[in-house]
C-alpha cells in the first residue's frame, strides 16, 4: 500500500547502467519522491552522466526532476572512468532521446544543501557514484549532518575483495579522500557495499525475457545490458546502485551492523580500501549492510519496474 507520504530523496550519480536503473526504481517506488538528481564524475566524465541522467529521467517521463551538475573530478586525483564495464556512452551503448528538460542552475553541492535546509532535517541522500559533491557538501556547509535524515551509500568492500582492485570498491576508489571526510563525519550514514550488492544480480536469462517488452523500463533494461551480455559476454551484471534504493525504501531489505568505516588514501595499492572499526573510541559509527534478502529485493525490483525477473 502506498505510503501517505513519500521521503523526499536526492540521488546522486555518475549514469551508468546500474545508476539508470536505480533512477527508475526511484521514480517509480511509491515511498520515495525523487526531488532531484545531482551528477559526478564516475564511471564516465560529469558531462556525460549529466547528459546520460537527463536523457533517463526524460525517458522514464520524469522530465520535471532536476538535474543538478556537479564536481568533475575527484578533490585530489586524477579522475578515472569505467566506460570499459558500461561501455562507450555509458548507457551500454543504448541511444536515448534528448531531453528537452531544464537543468538547474544551482552547482550539485549547493543544491544539496539548500534542498536540506529546505526539507528541515527530512531530506534523504542516495550516494551511487564517487562521493565527491556530498564532500564538498560538507566543507561548504559543517552543520549538513542536521540538515539529513539518512544518506545511503552505494561504496566499499568491507568483508570481501573490491572490485576495481583486490581491495577497493569503484566508488571510493575513485575519490578516496572524499569517501574519508564522509566516513569521519556525523552524517547519518548506511553503508551498502559489494559484501551484499554483488549478491543482486540481473542475468542473461532475465535480460532474454525482457528483450522484446515494449514499456519503457523493459526498453531500458533491455538496451543498457547489451554491453554486458553482447560485448563483455557476461552471464550476469550486479544491480549494485537498485539495491540502495531498495535499502533506502525497504529497510528490511538489508541486515544491518553497525561500526565507524576507515577508508585508506594512501599511495600504495591498497588505496580506497574500507575497514571496520569496532570498540572503544571508534567514532562516528555508521550503518554497514552485510546481508541482503536476495529474494525480497528481486520481487520489489521486478514488480515496481513489471519485469518478469522473479
Ligand atoms: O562499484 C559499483 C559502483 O561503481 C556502482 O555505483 C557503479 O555504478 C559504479 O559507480
Ligand atoms: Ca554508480
Amino acid at each position: 500500500m502506498a505510503p501517505d507520504n513519500p521521503r523526499p530523496v536526492i540521488l546522486d550519480v555518475d549514469t551508468g547502467v546500474d545508476d539508470a536503473l536505480a533512477i527508475a526504481l526511484a521514480c517509480r517506488l511509491p515511498e520515495l519522491e525523487v526531488i532531484g538528481v545531482t551528477t559526478v564524475a564516475g564511471n564516465v566524465d560529469q558531462r556525460q552522466a549529466t547528459e546520460n541522467t537527463r536523457r533517463v529521467l526524460h525517458f522514464l517521463g520524469a522530465i520535471d526532476v532536476p538535474v543538478a551538475p556537479g564536481m568533475t573530478g575527484p578533490l585530489v586525483r586524477p579522475h578515472q572512468d569505467a566506460r570499459a564495464y558500461h561501455g562507450p556512452n555509458g548507457l551500454g551503448g543504448f541511444e536515448l532521446p534528448p531531453s528537452p528538460g531544464r537543468m538547474v542552475g544551482a552547482h550539485a553541492p549547493e543544491f544539496i544543501i539548500q534542498a536540506a535546509r529546505e526539507h528541515q532535517g527530512e531530506l534523504d541522500m542516495i550516494c551511487l557514484a564517487p562521493l565527491t559533491n556530498l564532500a564538498v557538501a560538507l566543507r561548504l556547509e559543517p552543520e549538513l549532518p542536521r540538515f539529513l535524515h539518512r544518506v545511503v551509500v552505494m561504496g566499499g568492500a568491507f568483508t570481501v575483495p573490491g572490485n576495481i582492485t583486490p581491495y577497493a570498491e569503484f566508488n571510493i576508489w575513485v575519490d578516496p579522500e572524499a569517501a574519508a571526510i564522509v566516513a569521519r563525519s556525523e552524517l547519518p550514514v548506511t553503508f551498502v557495499g559489494l559484501d551484499v550488492t554483488t549478491r543482486v544480480r540481473f542475468t542473461r536469462e532475465q535480460w532474454e525475457r525482457c528483450r522484446g517488452l515494449d514499456h519503457a523500463e523493459a526498453r531500458l533494461i533491455a538496451g543498457i545490458s547489451t554491453w554486458a551480455f553482447e560485448h563483455r559476454q557476461v552471464d550476469s551484471y550486479a544491480l549494485h546502485d537498485p539495491l540502495c534504493v531498495a535499502a533506502l525504501a525497504v529497510p528490511s531489505v538489508v541486515g544491518l551492523d553497525q561500526a565507524a568505516v576507515t577508508v585508506d588514501t594512501g599511495l600504495w595499492n591498497t588505496v580506497g580500501e574500507t575497514r571496520l572499526l569496532r570498540g572503544d573510541g571508534a567514532r562516528p559509527e555508521h550503518l554497514i549492510a552485510l546481508d541482503v534478502d536476495v529474494e525480497r529485493f528481486t520481487v520489489l525490483f521486478s514488480e515496481t519496474l513489471g519485469l518478469p525477473l522473479a
